[in-house]
């Protein structure tokens, strides 16, 4: 039975002309990097020698299918191609061009670049496009990437856990490296290539300061070592006072020459190992770290002493932006902006201070952060979260390319209409040569890599929006589709109809209209609307959300804490009115009546329930989407999503159940009519304990 099956489909997709039929097993390790099947049939020739280049033909010779013409991967600057006088003046030192042309009197399909990496990214591109179906034949496709830095943050800890990570331990094993290259380093680094990220942060950013010592700076190393061919820095997040505690210094000031000349030591060793060492990362005064505010010096005064000490072997800095302090009683959302936008101007040309993408801390949703667009003379780096903290963990299908491109695409108005985040961060409204983006990883040593397949498509749109920021969400799903499960469009469309569908889900049953940190305490798992007794206020659920008995949500104009001031007047004005404020956005801009008229006719409580249930239908729906197609996609895969799924509703529902019990206890309102009201009472729910919910350090 189930092998006839596979012979149809088999015989439908040969019919299509299409690359593969399922697997009949597939534990998610491929990625979108399954193999053609047999080495490819088609003729691969490299011109010139380096170990990048024969990865890029073994690339092709282990992925691609049967070509309709001979390839040939060669330098730009090859005298091979120079009868050709391509174009690719505009390809930069990353760009690709893959062009059918005749080459020695022969019809071939041309990889090129100026870089060698540029050449091994043209390789992926051509892979890529055979698997979502161009005609090879007749390519003419180029590409540059829009930004410099494309760089993953590993949350990695040295004990081998990962501070918010879902997928198992840490692919770095700290302990049998440097001496043990696990094959496994290669293959992230083929993924990631694949992308065309150019970056790893190993460490997580809670950083500890055995990191720069000398026995782990031999392990980076060696993690560089397996990242260089394939195009990809290794970066270290910087503990700010590790000149006490591993150089032992009395002080970490960063205006003391002492201090000054251990980190310009450290980095002289770092290089010394590591020649193309990227350069720091460096959380400080954040949640507790170490900074320059210890000896009352500026961020800037900071990172340019970390700055001063990378400059000389091009090093950059990632100083991240993500502060707030427990002694400002202001609304959290401001700080940052009120510290570092003074500092607009002051930072070293090689700092880039990276930002959350919006100000708190990667809810479902969140308006843009008023820093982009806010510091024109400092190259601003993006920062977003590819793991899933406030989504669900691994088990939630929430696929974040809509979260990605509705921020890139925000118009911050900084210089007139069109000044979209992405133009910030790829340095293009302000002249930056710098630019940057980092994605927080997903990753672990489970088997699939980030601990579901449709969480790999997270991981997957980070890493083609930081190549290409315009990109759409919805194109992204349906090429990771394509090359993850095959070309059966039954299975592409089906999955790229739930992904579209699936973080707007999470948003509706977790925090609609604005809500946001309305979570459980630590872990950060489930619902706690109702938490109040943590220790900082801006801990606290409550403190965001500031439902009573008339109202909720938190005013952010000007009778409350004015927080749209921090944004250009024209997008401010906007946000200063509930009425033209979108409504996606209304309560974390606004405190309003419960029954305040929506544009839907419905009041703000109405609303709000029927935005908790869209939540819990929608997830309904994508399980019986996914029922549609079983048997068409591999069995492995397939049952471990529908299990996924049904986390999911179960969770969906608890979250649904829980907020509107916690809403009702606050307002003393009934549900609309027709409306199933909560499984259990508040007290319920309240009394939930989760003390060994993963990924948060215990
Ligand atoms: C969140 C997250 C922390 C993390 C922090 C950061 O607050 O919960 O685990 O350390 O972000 O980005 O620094």
């Amino acid at each position: 039975m189930m092998k006839k099956r596979l012979l149809t489909i088999g015989v439908c997709v040969a019919a299509l002309g299409l690359a593969s039929a399922p697997a009949l097993a597939n534990d998610g390790y491929d990625l979108w990097l399954a193999p053609a099947g047999s080495p490819s049939a088609t003729e691969i020739r490299v011109v010139g020698q380096s170990e990048t280049l024969d990865r890029a033909a073994a690339e092709l010779r282990r992925d691609l299918a049967a070509a309709p013409l001979p390839v040939v991967l060669a330098r730009a600057d090859d005298p091979a191609l120079a009868a050709l006088r391509l174009p690719t003046a505009a390809l930069g030192d990353e760009g690709y061009l893959l062009r059918a042309a005749t080459l020695d009197g022969r019809k071939t399909l041309i990889v090129t670049g100026k870089t060698d990496r540029a050449v091994l990214y043209g390789a992926f591109a051509l892979i890529r496009a055979q698997k979502t179906g161009a005609d090879l034949a007749a390519i003419d496709l180029q590409s540059a990437p829009k930004i410099g830095l494309r760089v993953l943050n590993h949350w990695d800890n040295l004990d081998g856990s990962v501070e918010r990570g879902y997928a198992g331990q840490s692919l770095w094993d700290w302990w049998t490296l440097p001496d043990f290259k696990d094959p496994r380093y290669t293959d992230y680094a083929r993924a990631n290539a694949a992308l065309g990220i150019n970056g790893i942060v190993l460490n997580n950013v809670n950083a500890k300061p055995e990191s720069l010592t000398a026995p782990y700076i031999a392990k980076a190393k060696a993690l560089a070592e397996v990242f260089r061919p394939w195009g990809i820095k290794v970066y270290l997040s910087a503990r700010f006072s590790a000149p006490i505690e591993v150089g032992h210094l009395k002080s970490a000031d960063p205006l003391d020459p002492e201090v000054q000349a251990w980190w310009k030591a450290k980095s002289d060793e770092i290089y010394r190992e590591i020649p193309d060492f990227g350069g720091f990362l460096v959380k400080a005064n954040s949640e507790g770290q170490p900074g320059p505010r210890d000896y009352h010096r500026s961020h800037a005064e900071g990172a340019n002493m970390l700055a001063a000490a990378v400059a000389p072997h091009n090093g950059i800095v990632m100083w991240r932006a993500f502060v707030y302090a427990e002694t400002d009683p202001d609304d959290r959302a401001k700080q940052a902006y009120t510290e570092f936008k003074p500092l607009d101007g002051k930072f070293a040309d090689n700092v880039l201070v990276q930002v959350k993408n919006g100000a708190i801390d990667f809810q479902p949703r969140e308006p843009f952060h008023p820093l982009f667009g806010a510091m024109p003379k400092t190259p601003m780096m993006l920062e977003f979260q590819i793991t899933k903290e406030y989504l669900g963990f691994a088990t939630h299908l929430a696929y974040l390319g809509p979260l990605f491109e509705e921020v890139l695409e925000a118009d911050t108005r900084a210089k007139g209409k069109g000044s979209t985040v992405a133009k910030v961060i790829d340095g293009s409204l302000y002249g930056h040569k710098l630019s940057g983006i980092a994605g927080v990883a997903n990753v672990g040593r489970d088997r699939d890599w980030s601990g579901s397949t449709f969480n790999q498509a997270n991981w997957y749109a980070f890493g083609r929006l930081a190549w290409d920021p315009t990109l759409s969400a919805d194109r992204i799903a349906r090429e990771w589709a394509q090359q993850t499960f095959g070309n059966d469009p039954r299975v592409v469309d089906t999955a790229v109809k739930m992904m579209m569908a699936s973080r707007e889900a999470v948003v509706d049953y977790t925090g609609p209209l604005g809500l946001a940190h309305v979570m459980g305490t630590g872990h950060h798992y489930g619902p706690g609307p109702w938490i109040s007794d943590l220790a900082r206020p801006e801990w606290n659920p409550v403190y965001y959300h500031k439902a009573d008995r008339d109202g909720i949500g938190f005013d952010r104009t000007k009778t409350g804490s004015n927080a749209v001031a921090q944004y250009e007047p024209a997008v401010a004005k906007l946000l200063a009115d509930p009425r033209t404020t979108p409504e996606s956005e209304l309560l974390w801009f606004h405190h309003l009546p419960w029954d305040w008229k929506m544009k839907s006719g419905r009041t703000l409580w109405q609303e709000m329930v029927a935005h908790y249930d869209r939540g819990v239908a929608t997830v309904a729906q994508m399980q019986s989407e996914w029922q549609g197609v079983k048997g068409l996609v591999d069995a492995e895969r397939w049952q471990k999503t529908a299990s996924y799924l049904q986390i999911q509703h179960n969770e969906a529902k608890w979250w649904r159940d829980a907020s509107l019990a916690y809403w009702m206890s606050v307002n003393g309102l009934p549900l609309p009519a027709g409306v199933a009201a909560p499984e259990h009472d508040l007290a319920w729910y309240k009394a939930q304990d989760f003390p060994l919910a993963p990924g948060h350090p215990h």
